[in-house]
């Protein structure tokens, strides 16, 4: 795992989006996996940007969403394929047909958990995945005692992220009780990871994501299993962190993020 701190939320969601556009320009097929959620908005607003001002090119990559509510219409506003469409889809060049969240509204969920997974297989695998942590330190909704070798499945919100979610909604007491989600096993096999947390209220979750014991009952920490995993935080959120300095030397001086010093 590699930790980057910048001086605040607007440069991790810049260079969050730099890592993206590199990758993507480096192989126009990439497979992208996408996360929704409040921190993720800075990024795909530079994403957007990007395409407007230096043709950041979608129209060859694929793209597989972390999670959908289970039971909301694709036309309701606080369903995630609304959010991608209103963030990133229809503001770039990506082909509709190669963007993929799972079916919240299908008859048969199982089924759709099934072909979700074959769908990602289909398409070799996820490249770089973007990834958000809840305060509850779920990654997807993969909440509490998720299991490190789960795949994509439908998971019972746990109380703290139908918290985390009840402003949208309207209340905790409206937010839709369950969730299609990748599985934790299936995040750890994509090719990359990306993590973005931002804000005092990340802080205490992000250190023990990182730095604490690998646990179940915080799925974020199966990321220290993984090989290509970078976790980025703004100064808020990496106020916990016992090896800070460490981390910013890394940053500092490894050959690998030269180009991402300095970012507009
Ligand atoms: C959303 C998702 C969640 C969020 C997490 C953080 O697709 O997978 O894990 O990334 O709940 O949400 P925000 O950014 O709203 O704090």
């Amino acid at each position: 795992m590699e930790v980057i701190i910048r001086p605040d939320a607007e440069s991790a969601g810049l260079l969050v989006a730099r890592i993206v556009a590199t990758d993507l320009r480096a192989n126009p097929h990439l497979v992208l996996g996408l996360a929704t959620g409040r921190t993720m908005e800075s990024v795909y607003r530079v994403l957007v940007r990007m395409h407007r001002k230096e043709g950041l090119d979608f129209s060859l990559c694929s793209t597989f969403n972390l999670d959908e509510y289970v039971g909301l219409a694709p036309e309701d506003s606080r369903c995630y394929r609304h959010y991608m469409n209103e963030h990133l889809f229809r503001h770039v060049n990506v082909d509709a047909r190669n963007t993929h969240l799972p079916n919240g509204q299908a008859a048969d969920l199982e089924a759709e958990c099934r072909s979700y997974e074959a769908a990602i297989a289909k398409f070799g695998g996820i490249d770089c995945q973007l990834l958000g942590i809840g305060r509850a330190g779920h990654i997807g909704f993969n909440e509490p005692l998720s299991a490190f070798r789960s795949r994509t499945r439908v998971k019972t919100l746990a109380p703290l992220t139908l918290q985390q979610n009840a402003e949208l909604f309207g209340g905790a007491d409206r937010v839709p009780r369950r969730a299609i989600t990748m599985g934790v096993g299936t995040i750890l096999e994509s090719r990359r990871c990306v993590m973005l947390a931002t804000g005092a209220d990340k802080a205490e979750i992000i250190a023990q994501a990182v730095e604490g014991p690998i646990t179940a009952m915080i799925s974020a920490t199966a990321l220290q299993l993984h090989a290509r995993c970078t976790v980025v935080v703004d100064e808020a959120a990496a106020n916990r962190l016992a090896g800070s300095e460490y981390y910013r030397r890394i940053f500092a001086t490894e050959p690998e993020w030269e180009q991402f010093r300095n970012l507009e």
